[in-house]
């Protein structure tokens, strides 16, 4: 009988390190040295990066895949994309969006992205969109990991039913409490939402993701209630501020005095920099403000930051292309993060501090870990940034979910034949 159900040789994992990896189930067995054990199936890895699985911790599953339905968004602003998902929602059926959201995670396996957090509105009345997501977390679970905001979109105070769905959502098994504070009426009802909302997760034993401050106005401050609900319910490591494009914009002395509150309080950040980029900043002329948070700043005082992917092809963004290489790319540019040490923590942010983020149980590369990890044509996490390669095999709790042969282009250029050299060592 083989020692490992499949064995992947000659691997190079993130920090450097050459390695085979033995599997046995669907948990990693072994790491090291184990050219002569038996196994089910063996792939060589030939020294490719061999990494721990993508995650994204912030998106929406219910409205991907629908850009143009029933139009697209012309003014291409967060307000416009809200009132055309309105429209969509009310015409859309429960078995579109298991279909569109099913056709996305194929996607997100092909690419290596194995855990994702999305948020589903819960501002519909018939909650179509709540039971075709609590299917579909079903159906992929054994793949995919997929994590389920509770999200009233229109406003938890501002929607006149939001609040009654949006405990029926949870009552019906939706993991997070949600939030959408700058778009309540006032800023006293978003703060109003923030310390409701937190109380529910409280009571409940939840996590809280909200969407906060996704705005250019430098006073939009919920981040600062969310913080000070976190610190006083003790919920500790289990909130996250996504967006926080506000805080592109406050004044400095402000910012001095947020940051420590938000590390006090073990409250993470995921921005979301494709559509930060491209939503925010709409009201500007020149100079024009990209609406990216203080990523650095927030790390150099211990902040946690992942990278989030927020939209692909929905009311808010017409583009998209379920990989968290690209993702972590633009954020790259947009934060200026740009040093090795930087280039290598966005690598990480959309793998293991998405994971933290998401509380995700017995993730990495060491034995013992549930075993999911992704092949890239690429030697070490940065090359993967600046080629964003294909994913050559990926393996899901045990099991090889996807696999891509090489395809290098092949060069004809006057009587010169050859490959084109992509790969630069480090
Ligand atoms: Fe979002």
């Amino acid at each position: 009988m083989a020692e490992f159900d499949l064995l992947v040789t000659g691997g190079t994992l993130p920090d450097g390190r050459v390695t085979d990896i033995g599997v046995s189930g669907n948990r990693i067995a072994a790491l090291g040295d184990l050219a002569g054990a038996e196994a089910g199936r063996r792939i060589d890895a030939e020294g490719d990066l061999v990494s721990p699985p993508f995650v994204d911790p912030h998106f929406h599953l219910d409205a991907t895949l629908s850009y143009g339905l029933p139009r697209v968004n012309a003014s291409g602003t967060l307000l416009e994309g809200i009132a055309l998902w309105g429209e969509l929602k009310e015409v859309t059926t429960q078995d579109e969006m298991v279909a569109r959201a099913l056709d996305y995670c194929d996607w997100a396996v092909s690419m290596g992205l194995l855990a994702i957090r999305s948020h589903v509105d819960t501002c519909d009345d018939s909650l179509k969109g709540v039971e075709a997501m609590l299917h579909v977390r079903e159906v992929v679970k054994p793949y995919l990991d997929l994590q389920l905001v509770a999200f009233p979109q229109d406003g938890f105070l501002r929607d006149p039913t939001a609040r009654e769905n949006t405990i029926r959502a949870l009552d019906m098994g939706v993991d997070v409490v949600g939030g959408i504070p700058h778009f309540e009426r006032t800023m006293a009802d978003g703060a109003a939402s923030v310390r409701e909302l937190c109380k529910i997760a409280a009571e409940r034993g939840l996590m809280v993701d909200m969407h906060c401050d996704e705005s250019d106005d430098p006073m939009s401050r919920h981040i600062e209630t969310l913080t000070a609900e976190t610190q006083r319910l003790g919920l500790h490591g289990r909130v996250n501020g996504s967006h926080l494009t506000s805080m592109h914009s406050m004044d400095n002395y402000y910012v001095s005095k947020l940051l420590p509150l938000m590390a006090e309080a073990e409250v993470s950040a995921v921005p979301n920099p494709l559509i930060n980029i491209m939503i925010q900043g709409r009201h500007d002329t020149f100079p024009k403000r990209r609406g990216m948070t203080r990523v650095r700043e927030m790390q150099a005082h211990g902040i946690r930051v992942g990278w989030g992917q927020d939209c692909v092809r929905d009311p808010w963004y017409p583009l998209g292309t379920a990989d968290m290489l690209d993702v972590a790319f633009m954020g790259l540019h947009v934060a200026q993060m740009s040093s090795p040490e930087e280039m290598r923590r966005c690598f990480d942010m959309v793998t293991i501090e998405n994971a933290a983020i998401l509380h995700l149980e017995d993730y990495g590369l060491h034995e013992g870990a549930q075993a999911s990890f992704v092949v890239l044509d690429a030697g070490d996490p940065i090359e993967a940034l600046r080629l964003r390669p294909d994913r050559l095999c990926v393996v899901s709790k045990g099991k090889v979910v996807s696999e891509k042969a090489r395809n290098d282009a092949r060069l004809s250029i006057a009587g010169r034949p050859g490959r084109v050299r992509r790969r630069h060592a480090v």
